[in-house]
C-alpha cells in the first residue's frame, strides 16, 4: 500500500508492506540510517524516533501507522550547520563510545529538553530508563545531556525549521 510519511520536514510517498516496521522503512525505504535497530525485543531503545512530537519505539510501530503523520529522526535534530546542544553536549562530555545507542539516546535528550529545561539527574536517568547502552554506563550520558540543559539546549521553536517541508517521491 502507499504511504505518505513527512520525515524531518520533507514528504515521503512510497509503496511498502502492510507489515514493514518504521525503523526499517527509515533505514531501508529512505536511507536515514542513523536510526539504528538493535533487538527483536524492543527492548534497546536504539530506534527511538519521534512520531508526531512524541519519541517511540520505531520498532514497536508499523510504517502504515505513520501515514499522514510527522516523524523526527536524528538526521533531523540539527538545524542546518549547527548541531543540536544535545548533540554538542555528547561531543564535550565524550557521552558514547561504540555509537551504537547514541542516536536514540539524543531524540529522548532533546524531547525531555523541550519539556524540562532544567532536568536533574534522576530525571534524565528516568527519561533514558528505556533505552539500553551497553558500553558507558551511563554517566557521560547523563553529564551530556545536563550539559546541553546549561548551554542553550532548552526548548527551541519548532516553527524555525517549518517551511522548508519538501516533497520527495
Ligand atoms: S530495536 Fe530494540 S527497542 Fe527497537
Ligand atoms: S555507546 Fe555503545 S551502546 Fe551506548
Amino acid at each position: 500500500m502507499q504511504i505518505t510519511v513527512t520525515v524531518n520536514g520533507e514528504r515521503y510517498t512510497r509503496g511498502v508492506e502492510p507489515r514493514l516496521l518504521l525503523v526499517h522503512f527509515l533505514r531501508d525505504d529512505l536511507g536515514l540510517t542513523g536510526t539504528h535497530w538493535g533487538c527483536d525485543t524492543s527492548n534497546c531503545g536504539v530506534c527511538a524516533v519521534w512520531l508526531d512530537g512524541a519519541p517511540v519505539k520505531s520498532c514497536t510501530v508499523l510504517a502504515v501507522m505513520a501515514d499522514g503523520h510527522e516523524v523526527r529522526t536524528v538526521e533531523g535534530l540539527a538545524h542546518g550547520a549547527e548541531l543540536d546542544p544535545v548533540q554538542q553536549g555528547f561531543v564535550a562530555c565524550h557521552g558514547l563510545q561504540c555509537g551504537f545507542c547514541t542516536p536514540g539516546m539524543m531524540m529522548t535528550a532533546r524531547w525531555l529538553l523541550d519539556h524540562d529545561p532544567d532536568p536533574s539527574e534522576e530525571d534524565i536517568r528516568e527519561a533514558v530508563s528505556g533505552q539500553l547502552c551497553r558500553c558507558t554506563g551511563y554517566e557521560n550520558i547523563v553529564r551530556s545531556i545536563r550539559w546541553a540543559a546549561e548551554h542553550g539546549g532548552a526548548a527551541r521553536p519548532a516553527e524555525e525549521d517549518a517551511g522548508r517541508e519538501e516533497v520527495r517521491t
